[in-house]
């Protein structure tokens, strides 16, 4: 992907998330200096099979597993310090090294405990089905401006005030929602003080960090968390979270200019997966969707839930497609289907007898919609061990020439299984 053209690539999820983006990442990272995290948490879990072994990434890039790369964690990410640490130390003891190679941006806001407290208190969060790290909490601090950032953590004064607020604040809302929980601002303030001295020698002024890189002729690989259905602006509103995971966000999140982007890349499933609440209008039936669950081992990474699983949904690859400004998509998990004898893929939708070929705006539509499906024929062999398309049987070849040209978007690489060498490159 990167060339003397492409130094600065956005990869992002152009689904509902867990596309495989962690692992499209830690393969691209090979070659990228610089790795950044440009919004959401630890609500996010990255799957990266290395040759360490398995490792599933909440907060830190995927590239933190490419020794080459430098990560950073941008100012657009909401960051739990504590599952951070959790997070640093599983890597040191499985042999990563993280001396001069981990950035934690100065102006990204921190997840408290009880943003944590509110997210699992709240109904609301059920309903949406969120995954409780306390992203959103987190988020509506920030945009009320009264969140705490990880520079005032060079502040004792500043962050004690403001947690002091936050508490208070929070025990209110509990109240309200008839939640008998309650938080101390005090043993906040002492975890904070506890892991200031841990988190400082990480911080800088990250956009800087990467606008150097840029400057000095580097590459840099801006990594995305969930994906394009999810995004706050451009997702099945209400049921999203609560940043912009679409390609515009990358700029704001890492703190760079959209003009110093040159290409994105979009992580499409070659089915489709949802976990949490909303609509999903290609959601298979119990059988089938029990049978992609368990090829593809669609469970949550950072939650464990089954994921809602359904067929390659080309309305919305080709709203992504537009949304993200999509320059090449990568195409994961086709191995999975391995299997089936007939692939069904949705082109368009109908609603109330009317031909959809956009997504509606609103959910109460979108979960009336009725997916107009083509059905392609199987394969029915084993695919792991492609390395190049040709390799791949005629029918696969077929299935995926027909999503590319149904999502206005040429493919740029396959994945037929979960290690490294089995991402196959396809030639522009
Ligand atoms: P929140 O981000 O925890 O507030 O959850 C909001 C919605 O986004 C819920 O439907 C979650 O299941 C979903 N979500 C959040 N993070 C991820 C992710 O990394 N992969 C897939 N879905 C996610
Ligand atoms: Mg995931």
């Amino acid at each position: 992907m990167f060339s003397t053209k492409i130094r600065c690539l956005v990869v992002v999820g152009a689904q509902w998330g867990d596309e495989g983006k962690g692992k499209v990442v830690d393969a691209l990272a090979e070659h990228a200096d610089l790795v950044v995290r440009y919004q959401g948490g630890a609500n996010a879990g990255h799957t990266v099979d290395a040759p360490g072994g398995e490792f599933v990434l909440h907060q830190i890039p995927s590239g933190i597993l490419q020794p080459t790369s430098r990560c950073v964690i941008g100012n657009g990410v909401v960051l739990d310090p504590e599952t951070l640490f959790h997070e640093i130390d599983a890597l040191v003891a499985r042999g990563v090294t993280l001396e001069g190679r981990l950035v934690v941006s100065d102006r990204a806001h921190l997840v408290l405990p009880y943003h944590k407290l509110l997210d699992s208190e709240s109904p609301r969060s059920k309903k949406i089905g969120t995954t409780a790290r306390g992203i959103g909490p987190a988020y509506e601090d920030k945009f009320g401006r009264r969140g705490v950032r990880v520079g005032d953590l060079r502040h004792p004064r500043i962050v004690g005030k403001l947690v002091q607020n936050g508490a208070q604040r929070a025990n209110d809302m509990l109240q309200l929602q008839g939640s008998k929980q309650r938080c101390q601002a005090s043993d906040i303030v002492a975890l904070l003080e506890a892991l200031a001295p841990r988190l400082l020698p990480f911080v800088d002024d990250a956009g800087l960090v990467v606008a150097r890189t840029l400057r000095g002729g580097g590459t840099v690989l801006l990594e995305g968390a969930q994906g394009a259905l999810l995004d706050v602006d451009h997702g099945t509103y209400p049921f999203v979270t609560s940043s912009s995971t679409t390609a515009g966000g990358a700029a704001t999140g890492a703190g760079i200019g959209p003009t110093a982007i040159h290409a994105v890349l979009g992580i499409v499933k070659a089915y489709t997966t949802r976990v949490g609440n909303g609509p999903l209008p290609t959601e298979a039936g119990q059988a089938e969707a029990a049978r992609l669950r368990e090829l593809g081992d669609e469970f949550g990474a950072t939650t464990g839930r089954p994921r809602r699983c359904g067929w390659f949904d080309a309305m919305v690859v080709r709203y992504s497609v537009r949304v993200n400004g999509l320059t090449g998509l990568a195409v994961t998990k086709l191995d999975v289907l391995d299997s089936f004898e007939e692939l069904p893929v949705c082109t368009h939708y109908t609603l109330g007898g009317d031909r959809l070929d956009e997504l509606p705006d609103n959910v109460a539509e979108l979960e009336e919609v009725e997916p107009v499906y083509e059905r392609m024929a199987g394969w029915r062999r084993p695919t792991g061990a492609a390395r190049k398309l040709v390799d791949l049987p005629r029918q696969a070849r077929d299935y995926l020439d027909r999503l590319q040209e149904l999502a206005l978007a040429p493919i740029r690489y396959v994945g037929v299984g979960t290690r490294r060498e089995q991402l196959i490159e396809v030639a522009p």
